[in-house]
């Protein structure tokens, strides 16, 4: 097969690296990047990052490092031109010959969605229910609702079309005693997209009394259920940018918000948030603020979910809905400011928690006391990070009126990350931590570095440490301080790893020549002083030169080496 490099370009420029590694990794956002552990060493640290703006992965423990097609020659083990026909699958570009095995599952769900929206738009009172609900036009063609007719309709247009086995494995369509039926009939018909965009099924809710409220898609090869949150392919670039989302229960929770403008949104659909949808959305968001239904199943949900939240690292919030039952109620009777009221007052999870349990328990008997401790420890030993940990339990210690030791926490065998602040690097911690990238990456260039650079002209202390060690003979590699950098710091080294030639000799240069160049600075500026008030310029007009001279010398007797 020969591809055109223009082929491969498009694929690129079409597939973004992280939704295409999210799909096989669950990788977290720091910063600019996002990071996880290395599915191809044997990492106990998160060291292989993945960066949207460089369109690479790199991983700082092994040094495996490449785009979207090393990534799945790496991981599927395939070679290139497999790789290619997977990516061009998943990038919807023609190169022939190839058909992904789910592919006619996928157009089954693009006709029936096609389908049900057509027939919503000539279905009067249908629209009209929704237009009740205050859903406008607009939401209902983003979203593609759509309504199920009555009777077997689907059935009888799609078998025109798709075989039979595929409709029934599609779920769309079942076998009953009386034969082949639609499994959805007079449903206002939700898609279901997943992350990438593709409808892989539906939700239906009815609209008449009799059945369930709602009757979703059965699992299929491209759809379990639980995995996938409604609707995250709208809002993901939304919540990755407020690096905040707010979780809701429902389909018509979701619509209501998005409608209004509030778009950093996902709904679980449903009271029980699953594992995999926490982790989902912890890839996105640093923060979530849960927002369910006021009824006792919310609450439930709600207490269940923080702590799945938490245990991701995620911050987590409380968002009180007052009188009203749910964000829909919310927006339709009160708008979108009130939601937004609402918003800003959302709790920390703690004092949620510690409101729940005053409602439920009597604390002012020792039984009831006891008890609202067992909740409330199941919910600080959740907390991931040891030091928030620490702050929480002294919190509900003094709420409680209680010692801390009664609080039965088990400890937390997690380590703290610190690889989350975001913070200005300088100029100089830019060279330094080239040089240490360098350092490591080049062991025979280290001796001549040693002669160049003393641990004195190092200013990150950590860093200094570390090259203390190295100059000992000790075996220092990257990956053992990239857990301890900032996230600026760590998307630094990621463009250095990038760098095609990496030199550690010329690191040491460039350091070293900054070092002079600054000092030089400074004694020009003292000489300046010396000139308007008048006095000795001699001693500093020696110095200066000889840090002239040093800077040559130091350039010379380096580029002599090589
Ligand atoms: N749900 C479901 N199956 C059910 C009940 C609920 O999948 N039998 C999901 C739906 O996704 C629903 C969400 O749980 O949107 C929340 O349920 P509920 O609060 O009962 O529905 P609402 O979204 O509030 O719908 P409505 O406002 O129409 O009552
Ligand atoms: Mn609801």
């Amino acid at each position: 097969m020969s591809i055109s490099e223009g082929v491969v370009q498009q694929i690129k420029d079409t597939i973004n690296i992280v939704d295409l590694i999210e799909e096989y990794l669950p990788i977290k956002k720091v910063g600019k990047n996002y990071r996880t552990n290395c599915p191809f060493h044997q990492d106990d640290t998160p060291s292989f990052y993945v960066s949207p703006e460089l369109n690479i992965f790199h991983c700082f423990g092994c040094g495996k490092s490449g785009d979207i097609f090393t990534f799945i020659m790496e991981y599927d083990k395939t070679s290139f031109s497999e790789a290619l026909r997977i990516l061009a699958n998943k990038a919807g570009i023609e190169i022939g010959g190839f058909e992904h095995k789910n592919k006619i599952l996928y157009l089954i769900h693009d006709f029936a969605c096609e389908f049900y929206h057509k027939n919503l738009l000539k279905s009067p009172k249908v629209l009209e229910y929704l237009k009740k609900r205050g859903n406008t036009e607009d939401t209902i063609g983003k979203f593609k609702l759509g309504f199920a007719p009555s009777g077997s309709e689907f059935l009888k247009e799609a078998k025109k079309e798709f075989k039979i086995d595929d409709l029934i494995n599609s779920g769309l369509v079942k076998k009953t005693v009386s034969g082949l039926k639609d499994r959805f009939f007079l449903r206002l018909m939700f898609p279901l997209f997943s992350i990438s965009g593709q409808v892989i099924g539906f939700g239906g809710r009815r609209l008449s009394k009799g059945g369930a409220k709602y009757l979703n898609s059965p699992d299929t090869p491209i759809h379990k259920k639980g995995k996938n949150l409604y609707s995250l392919w709208h809002t993901k670039e939304e919540i990755r940018k407020n690096e905040s989302a707010i979780l809701v229960e429902g389909y018509f929770d979701f619509l209501s918000l998005y409608q209004e403008g509030v778009k950093n949104t996902a709904a679980c659909l449903g009271t029980s948030l699953t594992n995999e949808q926490a982790e989902l959305l912890s890839r996105y968001a640093d923060e979530v603020i849960i927002f369910f239904d006021k009824d006792a199943a919310g609450r439930a949900a709600t207490l269940r979910s923080l702590g799945m939240l938490l245990n991701l690292g995620v911050t987590v919030k409380i968002g009180n809905t007052g009188s009203r039952k749910d964000p829909d109620e919310i927006i339709l009777k009160g708008g979108v400011e009130e939601f937004k009221n609402f918003l800003s007052n959302a709790s920390d999870f703690i004092i949620y928690t510690l409101d729940r349990i005053k409602e439920d328990y009597d604390l002012s008997s020792p039984i009831g006391l006891s008890k609202g401790i067992e909740r409330v420890s199941i919910v600080l030993s959740q907390i991931r990070d040891p030091l928030k940990k620490e702050l929480y339990k002294e919190i509900v210690s003094r709420k409680l009126m209680i010692r801390e030791d009664l609080l039965n926490i088990e400890k937390s065998t997690k380590t703290s990350v610190i690889a989350n602040k975001t913070i200005d690097i300088s100029d100089r911690e830019k060279i330094e931590l080239g040089l240490f990238y360098a350092i490591t990456q080049k062991v025979e260039e280290r001796e001549v570095v040693f002669s160049i650079i003393s641990d004195e002209d190092i200013s990150n202390p950590y860093l200094k440490k570390a090259f203390r060690l190295l100059k000992k003979g000790e075996e220092i590699e990257i990956d053992d301080i990239i857990q301890s950098l900032s996230k600026n710091q760590i998307d630094y080294l990621l463009r250095e790893s990038q760098q095609p030639e990496i030199s550690a000799l010329s690191s040491a240069l460039r350091l070293k020549n900054y070092l002079l160049d600054n000092l030089i600075d400074r004694k020009r500026r003292e000489l300046q002083k010396v000139e308007e008030n008048g006095g000795d310029e001699s001693m500093l007009l020696k110095e200066i030169k000889s840090l002239i001279e040093e800077r040559v010398r130091v350039s010379k007797e380096v580029i002599g080496e090589i």
